[in-house]
């Protein structure tokens, strides 16, 4: 549960605006809050869209989100967790997130989709059963030129294909970590 006084969340919140700097995906949602004019009655559109981006709704984001629409965090978490259509950070030790916009689709992220799939023996939207592994799908994120890309663990990786989208997730499986 997000609050709005506790001293971390501060640190978190700089946190999130650093990786702003840094992260294409931010600069997409950006462009997306400056098309609502940073209209507090915009935020289920805004988490649409971060979710669209991002494949889920972690903590950090949620507060990038307040911080852009002078929300507070508690209440862009309070509807983040009311509608079954939002997704918060999964449970999996390990996340990945694979892009399904058009211009991975048609090199190839269906196939990416479905070797995933496979190595975590669970489907998008799930988690393994042992907690290692939450697989996602993402809508354009932002590295169209450098088709098809997957997010692992936050870091967006270029030019991926089943095979090596399949080993990262059969490493985690077998090591937990990496
Ligand atoms: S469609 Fe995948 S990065 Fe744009």
């Amino acid at each position: 549960m997000i609050t709005t006084t506790h001293p971390p969340r501060g640190r978190r919140l700089q946190a999130a605006l650093e990786h702003a700097s840094g992260d294409k995906r931010f600069r997409i949602l950006d462009t997306h809050l400056k098309r609502h004019q940073h209209r507090p009655d915009a935020l289920i559109e805004i988490l649409h869209r971060a979710q669209e981006l991002f494949g889920y709704l972690e903590e950090d984001l949620l507060l990038y989100v307040a911080h852009a629409l002078k929300l507070p965090p508690g209440r862009v978490y309070g509807v983040a967790t009311f509608y079954h259509f939002f997704t918060l950070k999964p449970q999996g030790e390990h996340t990945c997130v694979v892009c399904l916009g058009t211009a991975c689709y048609v090199k190839g992220a269906r196939e990416i989709l479905r070797a995933v799939e496979a190595a975590a023996g669970v489907p998008s939207g799930q988690t393994t059963p042992d907690k290692r592994v939450s697989l996602l799908s993402a809508r354009c994120i932002g590295a169209c030129g450098v088709a098809p890309a997957v997010v692992y663990d936050g870091t967006v990786s270029v030019r991926q294909t089943p095979e090596l989208a399949a080993d990262r997730i059969r490493q985690w499986r077998s090591h937990g970590s990496g």
